[in-house]
């Protein structure tokens, strides 16, 4: 009898041996998963940096170009007065994305306006709308690195703040 009941310890002893070997085969198939996934996403997402806006020689009149206001990218590329700038897209009062009203950005939220400059016409945003790096490469495209910005006027003469036509 008591054999029996030390086999029967033994056989339940083994099987979870068992049943903890295949949960935690289980748990890492998951993490795996989990891991491919997640370089998955990574790879799909914008980089943080470095946005080709297309070549500077398509920057043929002044004005704003739309293209990349919403997201992922959130940046109004704009010609004027001699120079390429990109702005953020987001309103500086609550984050929605302004639109092009065909003299300024207007905010469809709470209608805030902003110059094609990116200075406050009307609030309630009290912020101008921040500009992000910009310079050219090799290939004469223009580039935006949106992990260095220029928040205010004051930084807009900045070198790095914009691309010069000529
Ligand atoms: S979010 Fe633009 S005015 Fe409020």
């Amino acid at each position: 009898m008591a054999h029996m009941e030390e086999s029967a310890a033994n056989r339940t002893a083994g099987m979870n041996r068992r049943d903890f070997v295949a949960a935690a085969a289980v748990a890492a198939a998951g993490i795996g998963i989990l891991a491919v996934a997640r370089a998955s996403a990574q790879a799909t997402q914008p980089a943080a940096a470095g946005i080709d806006v297309g070549a500077k020689t398509d920057y043929s009149k002044d004005g704003p170009v739309m293209t990349w206001a919403v997201a992922p990218n959130h940046l109004i590329v704009v010609r004027e007065s001699g120079k390429i700038y990109a702005t953020t897209s987001k309103c500086t009062h609550k984050q929605c994305d302004v639109a092009d009203d065909g003299t300024q950005f207007t905010c469809p939220c709470h209608h805030s306006a902003f110059g094609y400059d990116g200075a406050v016409v009307n609030g309630p945003a009290k912020k101008p709308l921040p500009r992000y790096a910009i310079s050219t490469n090799g290939d004469g495209h223009v580039i935006v690195d949106t992990s260095k910005q220029f928040a205010t006027a004051d930084t807009w003469t900045d070198p790095a703040s914009f691309v010069a036509l000529s």
